[in-house]
């Protein structure tokens, strides 16, 4: 699919080199906007070359090294913008670059708290503010943040940071709103990707137990919603936080009890206790 509004616009999308920021990268291409794809390599990455893209249609995806934390390389970014776009306005920036900590609260080390937290939240921050004074009416900001922001996720750095993306969006979309310029964020759930690669298996079967469309996603899930909300399709649309997760933030758990109690093997004794429950939550 293609979205309106974005044919020939510049567009920057960070952490690129693959998952879903690659896939962001490529379908915002195949929209025909000009996208700036930056992440921590030196090299450009195996599938923004030509004979690897999923549409060679599009305009090429540009690529350069970029690490969010660094505030230096954000403002000598939007010098070289500014530059190519002659008093043109940025059409979009992906705040999509994170990492991951899966550590508990008692676990976390002062440094990885710092670093999680360096690149998921101040990254996005040094992002709009060195590429929103680009920007202009119709321009678009989109944070990526997680299901862990929606919910009490084991993972304490990582899921502060997120529940700080959520703030962050919020400030900037109010800040940014009278200029035109709408910020918003998407909440992915379990998605395949190296990121996903390293979780434990039990992780894994849980995300499952707990999602009501059953299965994990696809990075190109996430992409589509995320050009999307970059297009003119979503010209009224500011301040939105919307899931990808199959169902699963907003069953908040109860998709297992629904299921332990419907599981014929529930054992007599304990369906009574969750059908009591379940009438307390009505
Ligand atoms: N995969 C999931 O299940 C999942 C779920 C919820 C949220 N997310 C979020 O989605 C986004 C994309 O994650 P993904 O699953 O594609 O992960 P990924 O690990 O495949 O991709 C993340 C990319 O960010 C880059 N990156 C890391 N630190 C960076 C830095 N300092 N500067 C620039 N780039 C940097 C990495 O090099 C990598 O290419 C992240 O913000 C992540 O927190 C992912």
């Amino acid at each position: 699919m293609t979205y309106p509004g974005l044919a020939g616009r510049m567009v920057v999308v960070t952490g690129a080199a693959g998952g879903q920021g690659a896939a962001e990268a490529l379908l915002l291409a195949a929209s025909g906007a000009r996208v700036v794809a930056v992440d921590l390599q030196a090299q450009v990455p195996e599938v923004f070359a030509a004979g690897d893209r999923s549409d060679p249609s599009g305009p090429p995806v540009s690529y350069r090294r970029l690490d969010v934390t660094d505030e230096d390389a954000w403002q000598r970014l939007a010098r070289d913008l500014a530059a190519e776009l002659q008093g043109n306005p940025l059409r979009a920036l992906v705040n999509n670059a994170g990492i991951t900590h899966r550590a508990r609260l008692g676990e976390t080390r002062r440094d990885d708290w710092d670093r999680v937290l360096a690149v998921n939240l101040t990254g996005p921050m040094l992002g709009m503010q060195a590429l929103a004074p680009l920007m202009g009416p119709g321009s678009s900001i989109l944070n990526i943040g997680s299901s862990a922001a929606l919910t009490a996720h084991y993972t304490a750095a990582y899921t502060a940071s997120k529940w700080g993306l959520r703030g962050l969006t919020q400030v900037a979309a109010t800040e940014y709103g009278p200029r035109g310029i709408r910020v918003n964020a998407l909440h992915p759930g379990f998605i395949e990707t190296e990121m996903t690669r390293g979780a434990p298996p039990a992780m894994r079967e849980a995300q499952l137990t707990l999602t009501p469309l059953e299965r994990l996603g696809r990075v190109e899930e996430v992409a589509e919603l995320a050009a999307f909300l970059c297009s003119d399709a979503a010209a009224y649309i500011a301040g939105a936080e919307i899931p990808v997760d199959g169902g699963f933030a907003s069953a908040g758990g109860s998709k297992y009890m629904s299921d332990s109690i419907r599981d014929a093997s529930t054992s007599a004794a304990l369906r009574p206790t969750l059908v009591a429950m379940l009438h307390k939550l009505d």
